[in-house]
């Protein structure tokens, strides 16, 4: 315990951070393919403790599943699960030059984890202030974009997920009432690439609803669509997919077209969610989520019997719109709901809430 080890022993007071989960309005797949998304950070999160220990020894303890892991601070051998994120935040911030000479850590918080609301990279936003802190960095100085980087790094290089940058952005710059609006091929040219979208919704309700099937971005199909992408780049001869000419996708062979076409459509649907936002037209927004989730289903072929039956419980429940969030395979879908609609009592809302940060005390 963080707090157990600080006392008595001179170190300094234990600290906490918090990296929230995300939920993702629409844009779906469209950040590893130079596209637009509209995230927003959520209330829930995950909680890092945090104390200095100078024997160059990271302890880390997950309350919630109740397992401890010890390394020293050099290691650079493969973990699995939870222990990848920890050890790769520790080598991932040491190639940085930012030197971790050990601490006890303590993991926990409100998000559950595998539930599409992007757990691993609240862990790794969380983890990432508590290490800087603890080295005395302010992550002013590196700015939101290098940290979501180390974050996405250690989620591709340490726990073996192709993803793109979403998430760690999401979690890092949410702000309360506001969706970011993220143009991932300005954030290629290294040009701002973020802007605030208010979310004033009217009464209406964003909720979320899980499937009950866990997903794994490692072991799952996320990767194979990122190769099928890189692959309908390379026969259309564009650097990324949302680059190509909607002319040219019969070149391609049909599940590679069908991938490019929901690319190209998800941008557009983007473009179109902020428009319905500023113009508080919530049945736009709620017929784009439908269009987005069919797209999901069709072309870019990953949803499952349990996504579709939870979709189809919030649709039943009067949702304006509703579609599977995040990677897919599993985990949340959403719905937007009018002011007098009964949404599930099983479903949660979820509102668009600060990014990360430290907490007080
Ligand atoms: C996961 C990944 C993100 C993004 C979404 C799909 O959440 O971590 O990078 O690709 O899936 O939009």
């Amino acid at each position: 315990m963080p707090e157990a080890a600080a006392q008595g022993s001179g170190q300094p007071a234990p600290l906490a951070a918090f990296g929230p989960g995300r939920v993702n309005l629409i844009g779906e797949h469209t950040d590893y393919n130079g596209g637009l998304a509209l995230p927003f950070a959520i209330a829930q999160g995950v909680v890092v403790r945090a104390a200095a220990s100078d024997d160059l020894v990271v302890r880390a303890h997950a309350t919630d599943l109740g397992e401890q892991f010890a390394f020293a601070v050099s290691q650079r051998e493969r973990e699995h699960g939870w222990r990848a994120f920890v050890l790769g935040m520790v080598a991932e911030l040491h190639a940085l030059g930012v030197e971790v000479e050990g601490a006890f850590l303590e993991i926990g918080g409100d998000l559950p984890r595998g539930a599409g609301l992007s757990s691993s990279a609240a862990l790794e936003v969380a983890l990432c202030l508590a290490l800087l802190e603890l080295a005395g960095i302010d992550p002013e100085r590196l700015g939101h974009v290098q940290l979501a980087r180390v974050c996405a790094r250690v989620e591709n290089e340490w726990a073996g997920a192709q993803t793109g940058l979403l998430d760690q952005l999401a979690s890092l710059c949410g702000e309360q009432d506001r969706a970011l609006l993220i143009d991932f091929a300005a954030l290629a040219r290294e040009q701002p690439a973020i802007e605030q979208v208010p979310m004033q919704l009217d009464g209406w309700r964003l909720l979320v609803l899980d499937s009950g099937e866990r997903h794994e971005h490692a072991g799952g199909g996320y990767n194979e669509r990122r190769a099928e992408c890189a692959q309908a780049c390379r026969e259309l001869g564009v650097a990324t997919l949302s680059e190509a000419d909607e002319a040219q996708l019969g070149r391609l062979p049909g599940a590679l077209a069908r991938r490019a076409r929901h690319v190209l459509g998800e941008n557009r649907r983007v473009t179109g969610a902020v428009e319905a936002l500023r113009e508080h037209d919530m049945p736009a927004l709620g017929a784009l989520l439908d269009e987005s989730h069919a797209s999901l289903r069709d072309d870019y072929e990953i949803s499952t019997p349990a996504v579709e039956a939870a979709v189809a419980r919030l649709r039943d429940a009067g949702a304006a719109g509703a579609r599977l969030i995040g990677g897919g395979f599993g985990g949340s879908v959403l719905g937007l709901f009018a002011e007098d609609a009964q949404p599930p009592p099983e479903a949660r809302e979820v509102r668009p809430s600060r990014g990360a940060h430290l907490l007080g005390g």
